[in-house]
């Protein structure tokens, strides 16, 4: 067991099931609705807290009344609420997805509390970084305040595990050469480098690519075709193939792969088989359909 602090984003979600998506000046009618908390970082924290990871997330709410939903979901996924503030005169962060039969969605999203983090919050927690064993993040955090976490991180000689979500035109790579694992999936990395990744030298050529800017381990998510690694101080690419399974819905498996990736790699030291693992449970989990159903009863053993 090990002792994580995720700094992540809150949002109450809205999930809609519709016929068909409502385009201008028409509505839809859903035949189901899901309310949850959630977000890419809390995806993660609630498989890391099932691994039986100690985990501590950071991240600001609003004043409204979500407030207090947002902190009972949280302590039901066993995920430590102490780093929780709220931002004044703020509301907390909202997504909406309507999803159609055929799985096409549109999103609606209020940043809401999630966009005042300051550089002066992740100053703060310079000071318990040394409790941890890792740090999670992710670079959609406002740019100062990721630069800031890479910066106290490394001052600290703390390990900061970042996700890659969407890419970010914004993020100088320069600024995360110490960073010591990092993990783009396949749109976000050829985004990244105007690059198209159809086989394997593809990732392998743009894990080559990154490198430039980062000294740590890159891990190149794939989805339906596994993922391609460049460890820290190592020469050549490793590719690791998925097995088939019968994919009904893959969001969060990326989520899910990092969160049991760190969880291993913390327990064993062992680079590949925490690959390996990390990969074994993601592959279930594109089998079962709902985001926060299969957070709650993923199997989880290897
Ligand atoms: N269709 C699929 N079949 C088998 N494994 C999958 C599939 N989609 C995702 N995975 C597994 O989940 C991991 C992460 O998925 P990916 O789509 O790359 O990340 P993200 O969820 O960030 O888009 C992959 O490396 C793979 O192990
Ligand atoms: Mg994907």
């Amino acid at each position: 067991m090990a002792k994580l602090l995720v700094v992540g984003d809150i949002y109450l979600e809205n999930d809609f099931l519709v016929q068909t998506i409502p385009v201008e000046n028409e509505f839809s009618v859903a035949s189901e609705v899901h309310t949850f908390t959630g977000s890419k970082t809390i995806n993660s924290a609630r498989v890391m807290s099932r691994l039986n990871n100690s985990v501590d997330f950071f991240a600001k709410a609003g004043t409204d009344d979500l407030y207090l939903k947002i902190l009972s979901d949280l302590k039901r996924y066993n995920i430590n609420i102490d780093l929780i503030s709220q931002s004044e005169d703020t509301k907390t962060g909202q997504i909406s997805v309507i999803t159609d039969e055929r799985e096409r969605s549109a999103v609606n999203i209020f940043f809401g509390a999630n966009s005042k983090v300051t550089t002066q919050d992740i100053q703060d927690l310079e000071g318990s970084l040394s409790n941890y064993q890792m740090i999670y993040g992710a670079t959609h955090l406002p740019v100062d305040c990721l630069y800031k976490l890479v910066e106290i991180c490394r001052k600290k000689n703390v390990q900061l595990f970042l996700d890659f979500p969407n890419p970010q035109k914004t993020v100088e790579l320069s600024k995360l050469k110490d960073v010591e694992y990092i993990s783009p999936n396949r749109e976000e990395a050829e985004a990244l480098f105007n690059e198209q990744i159809r086989s394997v030298e593809d990732a392998f050529r743009v894990l080559t690519l990154f490198r430039k800017f980062c000294n740590g381990t890159i891990i190149l998510t794939l989805d339906i075709d596994g993922c391609a690694v460049l460890e820290k101080g190592a020469k050549d690419p490793i590719y690791f193939q998925t097995t088939p399974v019968q994919a009904v819905d893959s969001v969060g498996a990326g989520d899910i792969f990092k969160a049991v990736f760190i969880s291993e790699i913390l327990n064993t030291k062992d680079l590949q088989k925490s690959i390996v693992h990390a990969q074994q449970i993601a592959t279930r989990s594109v089998a079962i359909k709902g985001l926060d159903f299969t957070l709650n009863n993923l199997d989880l053993s290897f």
